[in-house]
């Protein structure tokens, strides 16, 4: 966890990774999801928050731990790292809920929010991997909407750093701890990796991880290597 002198330079961080995103017109679906969204939140009492990305199926977005006092009320709170969030709020740490709605011809949505969810819980007391996952803190179902609530990862994606020999390192270390406690990230790209100003690697987005098969394992190195590959040659 980032030390209290450190807060001002990780809000200037934040800052500028939010700002470093392109605008773009937003797709009807996505839209829809915003808003359903921020409804959902509105209806917890949880305004006022950053978001880090939105897509069809969901949003993720930045908010103080003690916003979500409403939320972790609910009776359909389904996991909860009860000792790991009151640390938060009590630090009043900002903490990160990716919402995400199962609906119409994707309702296969909610399981991959609950697997994601399951995954980062699972591994939460795994040692060899948890230092490359956000602390996962609660998960709670609501109708068709899902909330995921995890630590802020403070850093900048993959894409939008100067990466060192030494960070592509750390990524084969985290993929490979990973693969160890028994899962392969489906969707590894650039903008599901995190580095922290200390030059700490992170891995978000688990929906879709699978059962670690050998080729699996193999793909996802390779991956790597092609990330590597592609991000020297747009610098
Ligand atoms: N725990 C976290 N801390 C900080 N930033 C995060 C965290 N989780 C996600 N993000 C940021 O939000 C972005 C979107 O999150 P994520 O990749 O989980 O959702 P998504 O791409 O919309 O999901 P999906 O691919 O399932 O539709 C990430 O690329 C990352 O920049
Ligand atoms: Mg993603």
């Amino acid at each position: 966890m980032p030390a209290r002198h450190d807060h001002a330079r990780y809000e200037r961080i934040e800052r500028e990774v939010l700002a470093a995103r392109p605008a773009t017109s937003v797709p009807p679906g996505e839209r829809q999801m915003k808003a359903a969204a921020a409804a959902a939140l509105a209806r917890h009492g949880i305004g006022g928050y950053a978001e880090l990305g939105a897509g069809k199926f969901g949003v993720v977005v930045l908010v103080r731990a003690r916003a979500l006092r409403h939320l972790l009320q609910r009776p359909r709170l389904q996991m909860l790292h009860r000792a790991a969030l009151q640390a938060a709020i009590t630090a009043d740490r900002k903490v990160v809920v990716k919402v995400q709605r199962a609906h119409g011809a994707y309702r296969e949505m909610r399981s991959t929010a609950r697997h994601e969810a399951a995954i980062l819980s699972k591994l939460a007391s795994e040692p060899g991997v948890r230092e490359y996952l956000p602390a996962f803190f609660a998960a709670a179902s609501e109708g068709d909407l899902y909330y995921i609530v995890m630590e802020q990862v403070v850093g900048t994606p993959l894409t939008h750093t100067r990466a060192t020999d030494a960070t592509w390192r750390r990524l084969e270390r985290a993929v490979r701890a990973l693969h160890a406690a028994g899962f392969v990230h489906a969707d590894l790209h650039s903008d599901n990796v995190l580095v922290t100003p200390e030059g700490r690697v992170k891995l978000v987005d688990l929906g879709v991880a699978t059962f670690a098969s050998e080729a699996g394992r193999a793909r996802n190195l390779r991956r790597v290597d092609d990330m590597r590959a592609r991000h020297a040659r747009t610098r």
